[in-house]
């Protein structure tokens, strides 16, 4: 392996408070920029199965904003990702989709990197981990882990799907949660109560892939034995080093690793049976074992890869940044749901393998919209590409993730009335009209040229702050602490502001005899504007350039903060660099991505659980992640088609295309007791219930006003769908449907409420 040539890291951020986290940030980075260092960044690999979403790019563009920081600073540092590709959950996509899983990998690799290059996130290397650089590295890692005893053979009883023909994820498994009895709870987890468990304990368990009850089968599986005395001694040692993680991070480790002395790990199952797309295991002597890596074991793997295909293009030295002595630096950008894949699985497996492990883990927070999980029935569950085909400005979105951006892994809310208030009073108000301000009389008093002598010393008089504030952003840029480095540089935009309505330049103009003051002050203000450019550069690439392109200069890099633009530069004709926001365009944006449900009435058009509307696909494989299952939510589950309708006219209109279990198992139907029931206000057909299902209330709005009076409704029983997405209506939100017979015309003869025999409870399922 070769030697670096830089040895280089730079002493950790120290965060005693934020503002400290600024100071020692800033000192650092001093020191840092007398070296280059060598830094290697990752951003999680997105699965080959969905679309980029909004809560995607608060981690592409958190990364890519560092990473655009570093190389600004002369480091030399490569950003790498690629599509996690392997996985049930994208063998089952492309088999629902009549195409091989290479053939949607491939459309989804082309979308991605469609849309990571929309919203400007610029890695260097964008890859797949359908490749044959992460099949050597996990043939080798896994060799080299079997080769040290880290890897066992066991066998293990598992749900199997006996109509599909294959063993079920736990995420492919549901059932009645066995703590608190919540149907339809995937087979690792309750999102109702938050209990942990496995699938073989779930009370009445399905299949989603076929809706076939499973049955228990066993096979052999490999492990990688975290168990192991030396997997804990090192993890108990490596995850408590300083600053290796977040300290929220690192607690939760501790929690993971439990007290010293117990040995909470356990094994790893790191292999699948077929089907399944990803990479068979070779045996000791390299032939086939049937089995095949689970996707989380080659998935960071893949950022070895993308690595590695990064290095064969550009001629650099993989084993400089991959080899155990390795004085490079790397870093992994991830959301904390897959803290326990980064900080424990991948640092053990990489250290009993002989490769370095990596420097530090950043993990970032949740999104939310308006306060809330993204939604589709909101319209707040926004793609990539629906942002920008609205014609909205990537870096409006930039400028406010950055601006709420702090390195911790707290959740970040996009609040999108706050969005437009930020970017066009902050963003647009206080900094681009810096230009427009002062642009116009430089071009045409003084034909576009500053002022003819070096005025740095006045500069330093009239904008004290602006230059030296160089070192403090760095130290926040460094820290993640992006949020404070927006703030600080807004402020310096604001003392800016300041000097050009202490000076009125306007007036200067106007007046014979202050043709000098008013250059000097345009020239400040160019000069001002030059720097806050240079500033907001790593989260405004493109703005930054087409700036750098009015002030006629070289792309700016941070050593520039030194200097101001030379006398008697000349600037070219000031164009709009960037525009408002409308409301309007965040209107429109969320309603090109607002679902249309079904009404949220009763159902008139035949059987009502037909009627409803088909939950997500619960496909996702890492058991932790709501916004991770999200972007799976957009795939229907690959069930057997539908068979025609068989066309019996009976009362209520023909029959509905026959269903399998598996559909009507995902329509959650439940008793509830009628709390209250209220007339609505300028809506002829709508009454407003109040459900109790049993300790919950919902409110749902149903078209029974023809057949009902409100009153004789209240304290009475009958049946909803607890689980069909809330829909927006003029009046309010309805949280759900309840059922009511019709005849097929809906009204003629009647509506009737359906009603359980006594004895049942609100909250029961019916089945
Ligand atoms: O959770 C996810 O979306 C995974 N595809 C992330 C993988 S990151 C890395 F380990 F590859
Ligand atoms: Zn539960």
């Amino acid at each position: 392996m070769n030697q670096p040539k830089h040895a280089s890291h730079p002493a950790p951020v120290q965060c005693t408070s934020r503002h400290a986290a600024g100071h020692a940030a800033a000192v650092d980075t001093r020191k840092a920029l007398l070296m280059t260092r060598k830094i290697l960044v990752t951003s999680a690999l997105p699965y080959a199965n969905g679309a980029i979403h909004l809560g995607h790019l608060v981690e592409y563009i958190q990364t890519d904003i560092w990473t655009r920081f570093q190389k600004l600073r002369g480091h030399e540092c490569w950003h790498v990702c690629a599509d996690d590709t392997h996985g049930t959950p994208i063998m089952l996509r492309a088999e629902a989709e009549g195409i091989t899983p290479e053939q949607l990998i491939e459309r989804v690799h082309a979308e991605h990197s469609r849309d990571f290059a929309g919203f400007h996130v610029a890695f260097d290397n964008y890859y797949t981990t359908h490749s044959d650089e992460t099949r050597h590295y996990s043939e080798d890692i896994f060799g080299k882990l079997r080769a040290a005893g880290l890897i066992e053979v066991r066998a293990i009883e598992q749900y199997y799907d006996p109509v599909k023909r294959m063993f079920l994820p736990d995420r492919f498994i549901k059932g009645e949660c066995p703590k608190c009895g919540t149907p339809d709870q995937y087979g690792d987890a309750c999102e109702s109560c938050g209990a942990a468990y496995a699938p073989t304990d779930l009370k009445n368990p399905y299949s989603a892939v076929s809706g076939a009850p499973p049955v228990l089968k066993s096979s052999d599986h490999f492990f990688f034995k975290l168990s192991d005395p030396r997997c804990q001694a090192f993890l108990r040692q490596w995850t408590q080093q300083e600053e290796r993680l977040q300290p929220e991070a690192a607690n939760k480790l501790q929690e993971w690793l439990g007290a010293p002395g117990e040995n909470k790990l356990t094994d790893w199952d790191i292999s699948r049976d077929a089907p399944y797309f990803g990479f068979e295991i070779p045996d000791e002597s390299g032939k086939g074992t049937g089995k095949y890596f689970y996707v989380w074991l080659d998935a960071p793997i893949g950022y070895m890869g993308s690595f590695s295909n990064f290095c064969t293009k550009k001629g650099l030295d993989f084993d400089e940044f991959w080899g155990k002595d390795s004085k490079t630096e790397l870093y992994h950008f991830i959301g904390k749901d897959i803290l326990y894949f980064h900080a424990l699985f991948w640092p053990a497996e990489l250290e009993h393998a002989g490769y370095r492990t990596p420097t530090k883990v950043f993990a970032h927070g949740f999104l939310t919209v308006d306060g809330a999980k993204m939604s589709k029935s909101r319209g707040t569950f926004i793609s990539a590409e629906s942002y920008l085909a609205q014609g909205l400005n990537p870096e409006w979105l930039r400028y406010y993730f950055a601006a709420k951006l702090n390195g911790t892994m707290e959740d970040i809310d996009l609040n999108l009335g706050d969005f437009s208030l930020r970017v066009n009073s902050d963003l647009v108000g206080k900094y681009i009209n810096i230009a427009s301000r002062s642009a116009n009389f430089i071009s045409k008093h003084f034909d576009g040229k500053l002022l003819d002598e070096h005025f740095a010393d006045r500069f330093r008089l009239a904008l004290p702050d602006l230059e030296f504030a160089a070192d403090e952003i760095a130290g926040y840029y460094e820290a993640r602490d992006f949020g404070r480095a927006i703030r600080r540089i807004m402020a310096l935009a604001d003392q800016v502001n300041q000097y050009v309505d202490h000076h009125q330049p306007w007036k200067l103009a106007k007046h014979g005899g202050k043709e000098r003051e008013l250059h000097v002050v345009c020239t400040a203000l160019v000069n001002a504007f030059r720097l806050l450019t240079l500033y907001l550069k790593p989260v405004l690439p493109k703005l930054a350039q087409r700036a750098e392109e009015f002030l006629n200069i070289a792309p700016l890099h941070w050593r520039d903060a030194g200097h101001l633009l030379p006398p008697a530069h000349l600037i070219n004709d000031y164009e709009h660099l960037m525009q408002r926001i409308d409301p309007k365009q965040i209107d429109a944006l969320v309603a090109a991505n607002r679902e249309s449900l079904e009404p949220a009435a009763v159902s008139r058009q035949g059987p009502a659980v037909a009627a409803a509307s088909v939950p997500p696909l619960p496909a996702a494989i890492d058991p932790h992640s709501p916004q991770r299952h999200a972007q799976h939510q957009q795939h229907t589950t690959p069930s057997p088609q539908p068979s025609p309708a068989r066309g019996e006219e009976v009362s209520g209109g023909a029959f509905a295309p026959v269903i399998g279990m598996d559909d009507f198992g995902k329509v959650d139907l439940r008793i509830v007791r009628i709390a209250d029931a209220q007339h609505v206000e300028g809506a002829d057909k709508l009454i407003r219930l109040t459900l109790d299902l049993g300790g919950e209330t919902r409110n749902v709005f149903a078209g029974i006003k023809s057949a009902y009076d409100p009153a004789q409704l209240i304290g009475r029983l009958t049946v909803m769908v607890a689980n069909l997405a809330p829909r927006k209506m003029k009046f309010g939100l309805s949280e759900g449907m309840v059922l009511a017979a019709s005849d097929a015309e809906g009204k003629s003869a009647g509506l009737f409420l359906l009603s359980p025999d006594s004895g049942a409870q609100p909250g029961m399922r019916v089945k």
